[in-house]
């Protein structure tokens, strides 16, 4: 199944299988739709390379952790909209969201904090955007909301 991605005036609404393959061509629809609006641009270049980084992070959180050890194959949905200079994404899976609980931040105090390989997109997500919030969703998955001025 393909991602299925949807324009309206302001705003892209994104329906894919939880797979990691379609990241890129959802990073480069966002992309587009920023390029495409109004306005100065001097800036885009930063922001476009700061919202694929926390876009990828995010989507493959939801595409891998959320459906682990499940037998059916996971969707998550995404929508991006404008609101003035800000940009705003929510992400949705259908898994569980109470790993949020007990979620802290990767520390890097010690060498084999520093050296960790993993346990950092989250992190990476936060400080490459403008706010980062996580929730559960009506479902009782996880729904990230996250915003970058441009
Ligand atoms: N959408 C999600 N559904 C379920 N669990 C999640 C979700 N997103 C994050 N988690 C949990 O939070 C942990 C931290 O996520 P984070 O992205 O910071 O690190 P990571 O995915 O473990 O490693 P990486 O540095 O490769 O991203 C994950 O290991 C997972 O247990
Ligand atoms: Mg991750």
């Amino acid at each position: 199944m393909a991602v299925d991605i949807r324009e309206t005036g302001d705003s892209l609404v994104i329906h894919c299988p939880a797979d990691t393959c379609l990241i890129e061509e959802i990073q480069k629809s966002v992309c587009r739709k920023i390029l495409s609006l109004k306005g100065p641009k001097d800036g885009y270049k930063d922001c476009l390379e700061d919202i694929s980084v926390a876009l990828d992070e995010i989507l493959s959180n939801a595409m891998i952790h959320a459906y682990r050890g499940s037998k059916t194959a996971g969707a998550v949905d995404a929508e991006v909209k404008v609101r003035g200079n800000e940009v705003v994404f929510t992400v949705d899976d259908y898994g569980d969201a109470r790993w949020i609980r007990d979620y802290h931040e990767p520390r890097f105090n010690t060498e084999e904090e520093k050296l960790r390989p993993d346990g950092r997109g989250i992190y990476i997500a936060k400080r490459f955007m403008d706010g980062l919030v996580m929730k559960a969703n009506k479902k009782g998955g996880t729904r990230i909301v996250m915003k970058k001025k441009i």
